[in-house]
């Protein structure tokens, strides 16, 4: 099926719609790649990794940020994944992270709740994602700003299949600043190790090139989701004032609506695979080298599980959505997403700024993106403040 790239990447829900009723299984010449977009389709593709290959040696992740743990199958998967995620586990994030996520965000907070208007991007989605951020990696002395613009200069890199040389030396000049931040924390760590992924990764003996490729990755993957999610997630409940009245009155929790807002507008769309060996499935030819989306953003709207997914309804079952993910790459830093979302960044801005608001004569807020999604803007007001 062809698309229109532009419109695809403005809105890609209409498109994905049609793909799940007439072939949901297809091959899109503009982006040269074979979108699986049923739920189910997904959910079984996914764990049959020696077909779904993660590993793409050629791939521009691997090429411009070092070979990660998600470009990696099966056993060598599974250890350095053993390293990593035990600093983010559900059991760390209640007794590490979370208490530190609620006095970030009562200090970003403290920062702008005086003023009466913001954009909610840069002063609240951005800084409280990119603070838990530096936190968990261990770059505590870099600013959130510097992690925010690299976060999206790595993940324009990694999707520049058109090699346009300005968006690959802007990824380069971002994954030296995180080599040398990461040079200028390890004399600390390893005299003083402490919770943070680099030291526990160094501290495991994980090799170094290892462990930047890692730090990259979690930088490139942990910055915008929960920004995404944080700024989204307002601008629906201030959108949509029924569903913002069943949180307030204690109908549903906040962690529900941030999953929800995640079914509605999957901060990640899809996850890019190779086929490893031949393959047949749902009628269609898979061979070697064949490159596959699966489409978590489809997946979440998919009519089978949801009705009327294309509404906001903070009421409904989300348990079949997809949007960590569905096989063994299942993002490790779900809990830490729920926590810092869930649990702190939604709750913390509603009980601080009585009167909450989207600015009336602002313009429409818009949402871009179909492999990463999210508001470009989201101008509010509190108060008394017209
Ligand atoms: C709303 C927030 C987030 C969303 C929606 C999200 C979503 C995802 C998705 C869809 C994947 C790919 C799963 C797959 O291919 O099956 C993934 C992988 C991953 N995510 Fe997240 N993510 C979020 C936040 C984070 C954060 C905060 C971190 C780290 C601090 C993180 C670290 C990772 C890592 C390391 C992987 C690769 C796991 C592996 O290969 O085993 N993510 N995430």
């Amino acid at each position: 099926m062809n698309i229109d790239p532009a419109s695809f990447w403005q809105d890609p829900y209409p498109t994905l719609a049609e793909m799940r009723s007439v072939a949901p299984i297809c091959y899109v010449p503009e982006l040269g790649a074979t979108l699986i977009t049923r739920r189910d389709d997904i959910h079984t593709c996914e764990k049959n990794v020696s077909v779904f290959s993660s590993d793409q040696p050629s791939g521009l992740m691997n090429v411009l940020m070092g070979r990660n743990m998600m470009r990696k199958d099966g056993e060598e998967h599974r250890k350095e994944r053993f390293v990593y995620y035990p600093t983010i586990s559900p059991r760390k994030v209640e007794q590490i992270w979370a208490g530190l996520f609620v006095e970030l965000t009562n200090n970003i907070l403290d920062r702008f709740a005086s003023s009466g208007s913001t954009d909610l991007v840069p002063d609240y989605a951005i800084a409280t994602s990119g603070e838990a951020l530096k936190a968990i990696t261990g770059l505590v002395q870099v600013k959130f700003e510097d992690l925010d613009a690299w976060s999206q200069a790595m993940i324009d890199g990694v999707a520049n299949y058109t090699g346009d040389p300005g968006i690959e030396a802007r990824c380069v000049s971002a994954t030296e600043a995180i080599d040398h931040a990461i040079d200028q924390r390890l004399a600390d760590i390893q005299e003083s190790a402490d919770a943070s992924l680099l030291s526990v990764m160094t501290q495991a003996g994980m090799p170094d090139e290892m462990v930047r490729a890692n730090i990259k990755l979690t930088i490139s993957g942990g910055q915008n989701e929960p920004r995404d999610a944080i700024a989204g997630t307002i601008w629906a409940l201030l959108e949509h004032p029924d569903q913002l009245e069943l949180v307030t009155a204690g109908d549903v929790s906040w962690r529900q609506v941030f999953e929800e807002y995640c079914r509605w507008i999957a901060p990640i769309g899809m996850s890019p695979r190779r086929i490893a060996t031949e393959h047949s499935y749902g009628g269609v030819e898979f061979e070697p080298e064949d490159r596959v989306f699966f489409m978590f953003s489809s997946a979440n709207r998919d009519e089978s599980y949801f009705d009327n997914p294309n509404d906001f309804d903070v009421t409904r079952d989300t348990t079949a959505a997809l949007t960590f993910g569905a096989g063994p790459h299942f993002c490790a830093g779900a809990a830490a997403s729920r926590s810092l979302v869930g649990d702190v960044a939604l709750p913390k801005i509603f009980e601080r700024l009585e009167g909450l608001r989207l600015n009336p004569n602002g313009p429409p807020v818009e949402f871009r993106g179909w492999a990463f999604r999210g508001p470009l803007s989201v101008p509010v007001s509190w108060g008394n403040r017209s």
